[in-house]
């Protein structure tokens, strides 16, 4: 089976690729991503000369290049992750989020439904999607949508081209909309690799508003299992909601990060909630988010495998031995980008 996967040199892709790569050899993949800040092709190293590993730089908002790429490779399946994928990001920039996340997207259902072959597409997206929940209440796959930022609106506009090519051109596809992922090989400008590389650097910990919003985290690794589970198992023509039933306040997330910084390093945990500096809130900030992932469940039997303190435990000690990943991927082209926009910082 030929394997297109996009944005397989970011966060989740990374993940995704460097398992999938090694357990099923059967398969052969194809990096499709234009490498942006998010990217890091070293992530990739443990696969890089694989029989069944290529990469291939490509921009998907270059619809000559997809249908290029799409007319050499002839994919069986495609696994689309690439985009832009930081909400803070889209407040500042929103152009990027509508090209490569709508464009891009509309330009890799047109590559895919004119190749002469089914091919699979597997759409990867967020619970953003649906906006912000109250006190009560889950998101689940009928959930009105409802888009808070200019990220997840482009998330949501892509969702919708993906389902009208299924009912339009019976395109098969597939579409996850997962909650907030954490692990390894995260960009460190979301919030918990953030406050990992700003705690060890013994920099101010920022807290949004009153720390008070939910969200639902899930160890990266469980995302990619989830996403298998839905190929094999789930229907084509629906939407599955993933997520770990692990929902925590951004301010007792942080909290609870500073303990194991603390274990970890063997410094006090005063040394680390001392940094914590309450600031100014995110415009349109969402209230909650919580996934109800029972349809995943039942009809693919899929469950996490991380706790919430397994999966942040693990992501600590990922982040204290690879402080030189951080470095490298922070250096550059992120750091003018956040000098100018992130003088709070
Ligand atoms: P990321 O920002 O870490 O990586 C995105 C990747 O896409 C990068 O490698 C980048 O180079 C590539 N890319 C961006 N623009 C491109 C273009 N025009 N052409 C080709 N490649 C391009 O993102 P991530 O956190 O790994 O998220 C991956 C996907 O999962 C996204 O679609 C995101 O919406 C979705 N998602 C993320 C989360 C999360 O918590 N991170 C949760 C749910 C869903
Ligand atoms: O829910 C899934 C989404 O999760 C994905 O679709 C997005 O790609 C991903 O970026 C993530 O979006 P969030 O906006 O929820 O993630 P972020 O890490 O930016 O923020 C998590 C929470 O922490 C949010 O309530 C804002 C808050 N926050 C964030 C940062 C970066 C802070 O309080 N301080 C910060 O410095």
């Amino acid at each position: 089976m030929k394997i297109l996967v996009t944005g397989g040199a970011g966060f989740i892709g990374s993940n995704f690729l460097l398992t999938s790569v090694r357990e099923r050899p059967e398969c052969h993949f194809v990096n499709v991503d234009v490498l942006t800040y998010a990217a890091n092709l070293a992530n990739l190293e443990a696969i890089a000369r694989s029989p069944n590993y290529e990469f291939c730089r490509t921009d998907i908002t270059d619809p000559a290049a997809v249908l290029e790429v799409f007319a050499r490779v002839k994919p069986d399946l495609v696994f689309h992750f690439a985009a832009e994928s930081h909400v803070d990001r889209s407040i500042v920039g929103p152009s990027a989020f509508v090209q490569t996340n709508v464009v891009g997207t509309f330009n890799l259902l047109e590559a895919a439904r004119r190749l002469d072959k089914a091919v699979h597409f597997h759409h990867v997206s967020t619970d953003e999607v649906y906006g912000s929940l109250g006190a009560e209440g889950l998101f689940t796959e009928t959930t009105a949508y409802d888009p808070s930022s200019p990220y997840s609106a482009s998330k949501a506009a892509s969702d919708h081209l993906v389902r009208a090519y299924h009912r339009t051109y019976g395109l098969p596809v597939r579409v996850t909309n997962c909650s907030n992922n954490y692990g390894p090989y995260q960009f460190p400008e979301k919030l918990i690799p953030l406050m990992i590389k700003n705690a060890l650097a013994g920099k101010p910990l920022p807290i949004y508003g009153k720390g008070e919003n939910i969200r639902d985290w899930l160890y990266v690794e469980d995302h990619c299992s989830a996403i298998w589970a839905v190929h094999e198992r789930g229907k084509l023509g629906e939407t599955y909601n993933i997520g770990g039933n692990n929902e925590l306040t951004n301010i007792a997330l942080v909290k609870t990060l500073c303990t194991i910084l603390a274990e970890v390093t063997g410094k006090p945990e005063s040394d680390y909630t001392g940094l914590i500096t309450y600031v100014k809130d995110r415009p349109g900030h969402d209230m909650r988010y919580a996934i109800d992932a029972t349809k995943l469940k039942t009809d693919c039997g899929w469950s996490p495998a991380e706790t919430v303190h397994s999966g942040l435990r693990k992501t600590v000690e990922w982040y204290v031995q690879n402080q030189a990943w951080v470095e490298s991927i922070t250096s550059g082209q992120y750091q003018s980008w956040i000098e100018t926009n992130y003088s709070q910082r």
